[in-house]
């Protein structure tokens, strides 16, 4: 893996999230990690650190309160997003219909855990994402506009959190 600037990176949010989908890791070999498949997710520019300072790049999750990875985004400061080839498609698969609350759901992937920059990742991912942070709350019922998304997406009112994380480091396969 090698770290790339993020403005040179020549992705499709719309394609890596939603058709090819990413995992979603948090925690770390000492205290614990697990990763789960997400297809919802974006990328882009928001916020600023003062009037100097570009917007930071930031990527966005949306995590139902259920999953077990949960646990390990509230409880450590990073998460990370990894896009894979199509050949780990079926290993994303696993990870998206499988808790890891039940087992060990990672080595039935197969997939190669790397635990660096104070979090986790997996070997085999084309792009990783060192995502910190920033802001984290749950989906307002009341927030919603349009409200058929409200039945059609929650029938149990169990509202994703978003996690917004400022990208701190990307790194591509070599
Ligand atoms: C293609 C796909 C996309 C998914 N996207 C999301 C998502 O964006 N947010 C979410 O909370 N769960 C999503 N899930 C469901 C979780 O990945 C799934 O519930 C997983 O088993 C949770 O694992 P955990 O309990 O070990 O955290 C998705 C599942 C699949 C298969």
């Amino acid at each position: 893996m090698k770290e790339i600037d993020i403005c040179s990176l020549k992705m499709n949010p719309f394609v890596d999230f939603g058709d090819n989908w990413m995992a979603l890791a948090a925690g770390t070999e000492e205290h614990g990690y697990n990763a789960m498949t997400i297809a919802w997710g974006h990328m882009g520019a928001l916020w600023e650190r003062d009037s100097h300072s570009n917007r930071l790049p930031t990527a966005i999750c949306y995590v139902r309160p259920g999953r077990y990875t949960k646990k390990f985004m509230d409880s450590e400061p990073y998460f990370t997003l990894c896009s894979f080839g199509p050949e780990y498609k079926k290993a994303l698969g696993y990870l998206g219909s499988h808790s890891g609350r039940n087992g060990d759901k990672i080595k039935e992937t197969g997939l190669t855990t790397v635990y660096s920059d104070g979090t986790t990742y997996f070997a085999e991912a084309d792009t990783v994402y060192i995502c910190r942070t920033l802001y984290h709350a749950p989906l307002l019922e009341s927030g919603f506009v349009d409200k058929e998304l409200v039945d059609f997406n929650y029938p149990n009112r169990d509202f994703h959190e978003v996690y917004i994380g400022e990208i701190r480091k990307v790194f591509v396969k070599e």
